[in-house]
């Protein structure tokens, strides 16, 4: 069974010299999907360009809350263009930053943008990817009153694992990344434990948090084993049934029909 990378910025800066490397190794590590995160115009075109160009390379696209400032809505027809490409499985990442964001004018603002992507998801039949940083009140309460149909993936899982109950209730995935290898992440080691395991997903987020041994340096798909292999043993399960559950989770959430293409 293959290994697998639900939220990766290879559109980001730090792989412009180097993604087909990248790529290569991390082949060669046995992660064999990747799912290339947007995060602006810029960036979402970007990811589908280099989805084009590989096999089993995925896109997803849409505006972070970070990137709300000076944007106007008028970007969301480029956004639903650029989805309507057939490498294109998901909107995101979407969603609201209340770490960075503290003022409430901000905040309504973050909610608008999440709500009208979350409006642009279901109306192309698409699943999301999202950004949830210090609001699960809010997060939750928003999907509840704006359902994503498709549902979607709490990428970089950094809530309670009371709240994973909850947002699992709803139908809602869990992404977990480097984080949860370091010694002093006490929660997120919890919330792996109780993540139903038909919602799991492996992530690196890259090029930020690798997982240890690599913490600090830039990060890549090729180092999802160092993160999975240790969710697997928080879940008490081995190597092979926790890549077989990720992979049928990543199946699932993103009807990979495009699979084919
Ligand atoms: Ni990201």
């Amino acid at each position: 069974m293959d290994y697998l990378d639900s939220h990766c910025h290879l559109n980001d800066e730090a792989f412009k010299d180097d993604v087909d490397e990248v790529i290569q190794k991390a082949l060669v590590a046995g992660v064999k999907r990747f799912l290339v995160i947007g995060y602006d115009v810029e960036s979402s075109k970007k990811a589908v360009e280099i989805a084009s160009r590989y096999d089993g390379v995925y896109a997803a696209v849409g505006i972070h809350p970070e990137n709300i400032p000076g944007t106007a809505f008028y970007v969301l027809d480029e956004i639903e263009a650029l989805a309507k490409s057939n490498k294109v499985i998901a909107i995101g990442e979407i969603g609201l930053d209340y770490y960075w964001y503290k003022d409430e004018e901000h905040r309504q603002k973050q909610k608008e943008w999440f709500v009208r992507q979350i409006e642009l998801a279901n109306r192309l039949g698409l699943p999301a990817s999202i950004h949830a940083r210090e609001c699960s009140g809010d997060m939750y309460q928003l999907l509840k009153e704006s359902p994503i149909e498709n549902k979607a993936v709490l990428h970089c899982y950094s809530g309670s694992k009371e709240m994973l109950v909850e947002f699992a209730k709803l139908g809602y995935y869990f992404g977990f990344d480097g984080p949860i290898t370091f010694k002093n992440a006490i929660e997120p080691k919890e919330c792996v434990k109780v993540c139903p395991i038909d919602r799991i997903l492996t992530e690196t987020d890259c090029p930020y948090m690798a997982p240890v041994p690599f913490r600090g340096k830039r990060n890549d798909p090729s180092l999802i084993p160092y993160i999975a292999d240790y969710a697997a043993e928080l879940k008490g399960l081995s190597k092979e049934e926790f890549k077989k559950a990720v992979w049928d989770n990543f199946d699932r959430l993103f009807h990979m029909k495009h699979e084919q293409d």
